[in-house]
């Protein structure tokens, strides 16, 4: 499935990507575009020959422009899976609407808790004793698409926020690409805002088994 891949910063996720396509994920990445022109990400894009784009809200006179050009890039590269990998924008309605049910974000936390910025801190902050990372479809709510993949980790005593996100990141890095070879094989998909894996709704989020 040719997919498209948007990026801001280091792209540790879609370094995963990049080597599983290259083994046993049935993906083709088509297109890398990241938001931020110094994201180490674009250097990997380069380094596995995949087309890649810088494509700044600076340089658009508004959200809806940025988006547009967004979207027309994605079109012509043929995507017909999105995938956000660390990419720091909040996406327009009219984005989201387009490509409906065809975008997946991955989100360090366990969702629909701690949606947005500094989940960590904010996990160790309220003593929490499990954390984890989802991924999700994107709807127009921020981090607010149904779940489709998740899995826990328990934080330990002490623990500080970069020891949590690098356990975590490790846990984005497995689920990943199971849901996206889940969506890409036809069994996952959303409808009427809701996910569904194998034409039955889903209500628990699977996940896998630790790394
Ligand atoms: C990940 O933690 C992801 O959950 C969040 O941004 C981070 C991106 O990391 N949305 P990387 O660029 O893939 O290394």
């Amino acid at each position: 499935m040719k997919t498209a891949v948007l990026i801001s910063g280091n792209g540790s996720n879609l370094q995963v990507l990049i080597d599983r396509a290259a083994v046993d994920l049935p993906i083709d990445i088509c297109a890398v575009i990241s938001s931020k022109a110094d994201a180490f990400g674009l250097q990997r894009a380069q380094r596995a020959g995949i087309p890649a784009w810088v494509l700044s809200p600076a340089d658009y006179p508004s959200r809806d422009a940025c988006d547009a050009a967004l979207a027309e890039r994605i079109e012509q590269s043929g995507a017909e899976l999105i995938v956000l990998a660390g990419f720091m924008r909040v996406l327009t309605p009219g984005f989201v609407q387009r490509f409906q049910g065809r975008i997946l974000n991955i989100h360090p936390s366990l969702l629909p808790r701690y949606r947005g910025l500094n989940p960590h801190r904010q996990v160790l902050e309220n003593g929490d004793s499990k954390h984890g990372a989802s991924v999700h479809f994107v709807t127009e709510e921020l981090d607010g698409g149904p779940v489709v993949m998740q899995q826990s980790l328990s934080v330990h005593a002490d623990e500080t926020e970069p020891e949590l996100a690098t356990r975590v990141q490790s846990i984005e890095h497995a689920i990943y690409p199971e849901a996206i070879r889940l969506f890409a094989s036809g069994r996952l998909a959303m409808r009427n805002g809701k996910a569904w894996l194998d034409g039955k709704e889903l209500t628990i989020p699977p996940g896998i088994e630790k790394p």
